[in-house]
């Protein structure tokens, strides 16, 4: 006991960070789901329009060239956007608009290669969609943003009509000024990207940096009809909630050898887990709803896991993310044990997760943002969740506070456990992997959720020992006669 405590947020707190992929991943999957909700099978050409190429925002260039869309991103501090550029994140960038528009015409075009590439606009993120809001041959297919809103009035989002230093002098000599401007900021912002949306169609999403909810305090018309709820989707009700209610969260392992060449050997084995789980979908798919959700899910995390060596994403130690569902995340923990046991491994791998996954946080204005039953205030989960891995054998487990949304907004459960190749490894892994992930699926099925549901379902044809308890709906007939006597 060393008597001393540390801001751990999510993975750090449990000592599983791995760097960039793990953000660079998850804007992956965020964008290929935001394609597939405007009914498009892929993201190729799409334009994808936002803010931020700072530590997390970053990751939308990288994710922009992965996924295959033309992302455009505005990013008002130089210094930021050079180092995506140096680092080869971000493709080209300017501070000239004209030259924006012309780029984007250009990779609309299919003759031109590479389909995906990130467009850096130097400058403010209103001036860019005011002036996509008035290019009637430009469309824009995505909209989010991912500017420091959390911090809106502590340097976190930048006023519109000011250059990064001017607004960094205001803020400190005159703050009340500064968040005067801020705000009128962010109304201009809102306005633009309503614009946007109403003459293209665009599919616009929050993405967890409380844009909406500070544009909101700021006046901007970003409410829906009633008045209470916002005008667009958070990526967590939209997007994530439904992809982790299937059991798909960001599994990740790490080479305690350092050694590339098993990095390499485990990415395989994993391509090969996920390719045998999507051809058993498909073979199903017509009779089984849950393998006809769970296909896009596959296909996606299996264009990540066969190009994940070559986007060069490993920094430090040789880790690897891949979203996987229970069934995946056991059976690539069991590949990767019997390497390590019969020597194509030349040293055990740590298996962990993020947090941000359908068991691992209690964070209601991110990851449980989507159960809608009251209960997303509560911190059970997380807590069940590391007391469960705890028992079923984890190596380290990890109770913590704060994470993305802020110190004593969320807490999390986090663990780790080393497959060193021996038996008692798989058994430990195969429980422990299946309560990590089920814990959550079953409490998003109280709450209703559709994928949930059918999840367990699902699971409880495959194990007949397993019985979950289920929700009934009330019958509304009956409900009212009660009610009404
Ligand atoms: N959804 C998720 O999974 C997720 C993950 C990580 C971070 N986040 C959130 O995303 C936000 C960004 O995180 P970060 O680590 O990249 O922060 P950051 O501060 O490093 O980057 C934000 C960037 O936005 C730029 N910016 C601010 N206002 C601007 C404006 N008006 N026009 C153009 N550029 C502007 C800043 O110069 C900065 O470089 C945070 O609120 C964070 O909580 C969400």
């Amino acid at each position: 006991m060393l008597g001393v405590s540390q801001y751990g947020q999510m993975t750090a707190g449990s000592y599983c960070y791995v760097g960039p992929q793990g953000i660079v991943h998850g804007t992956t999957i965020t964008v290929m789901g935001a394609a597939r909700l405007l009914g498009k099978e892929n993201a190729d050409r799409l334009v994808f329009v936002t803010a931020g190429l700072g530590g997390m925002s970053g990751a939308q260039a990288k994710a922009s060239n992965i996924v295959g869309c033309i992302g455009v991103v505005a990013e008002i501090c130089e210094s930021a956007l050079k180092k995506r550029h140096e680092q080869g994140w971000l493709t080209e960038w300017t501070d000239d608009l004209d030259e924006v528009m012309n780029s984007i015409r250009k990779y609309r075009s299919e003759e031109v290669e590479p389909k995906g590439v990130s467009i850096g606009y130097l400058g403010n993120v209103v001036d860019l969609w005011e002036r996509l809001a008035v290019e009637d041959d430009i469309p824009v297919h995505l909209g989010s943003d991912q500017t420091s809103c959390h911090l809106v009035h502590g340097g976190g989002y930048y006023p519109v009509g000011l250059s990064y230093d001017e607004a960094n002098e205001l803020m400190a000599n005159d703050n009340d000024e500064f968040k005067e401007q801020v705000d009128a900021s962010l109304k201009r912002h809102v306005d633009a990207v309503n614009e946007v949306v109403k003459r293209k169609g665009t599919y616009f999403w929050d993405y967890g940096n409380s844009f909406m909810l500070n544009a909101g305090r700021a006046g901007a018309d970003i409410f829906a009809e009633d008045g209470v709820s916002f005008r667009y989707p958070s990526y967590v009700e939209d997007i994530m909630g439904d992809v982790f209610s299937l059991g798909f969260g960001p599994f990740r392992w790490i080479c305690t050898s350092g050694k590339e060449e098993d990095l390499r050997l485990t990415d395989s084995l994993a391509e090969m887990v996920m390719n045998r789980h999507l051809e058993e979908c498909e073979s199903i798919e017509d009779h089984d709803e849950q393998a006809r959700a769970a296909k896009g899910c596959f296909r996606d995390n299996l264009k990540w896991i066969r190009e994940a060596g070559s986007n060069q994403l490993v920094v430090g130690s040789q880790a690897r993310i891949l979203y996987a569902d229970a069934k995946s995340r056991i059976d690539i923990a069991l590949e990767l044990n019997q390497a390590v046991r019969d020597g194509r491994l030349s040293g055990p791998v740590a298996i962990s997760r993020d947090h941000h996954d359908v068991s691992g946080v209690d964070s209601p204005w991110r990851e449980t943002s989507n159960i809608t039953d009251g209960s997303r205030f509560c911190a059970d989960m997380a807590v069940q969740n590391f007391v469960g891995d705890a028992f079923r054998g984890a190596t380290v487990v990890a109770l913590h506070n704060g994470g993305g949304t802020g110190f004593g907004e969320a807490i999390n459960g986090g663990f780790v456990l080393v497959l060193d190749g021996t038996d008692d490894a798989a058994r430990r892994a195969s429980m422990m992997l299946h309560w990590d992930v089920f814990n959550g699926v079953c409490r998003r099925a109280w709450d209703g959720n559709e994928n949930a549901n059918l999840t367990v379902t699902s699971e409880e044809n495959k194990i007949p020992d397993l019985a979950v308890t289920r929700i009934h709906d009330a019958d509304p007939d009956l409900l009212s006669k009660i009610v009404g006597e």
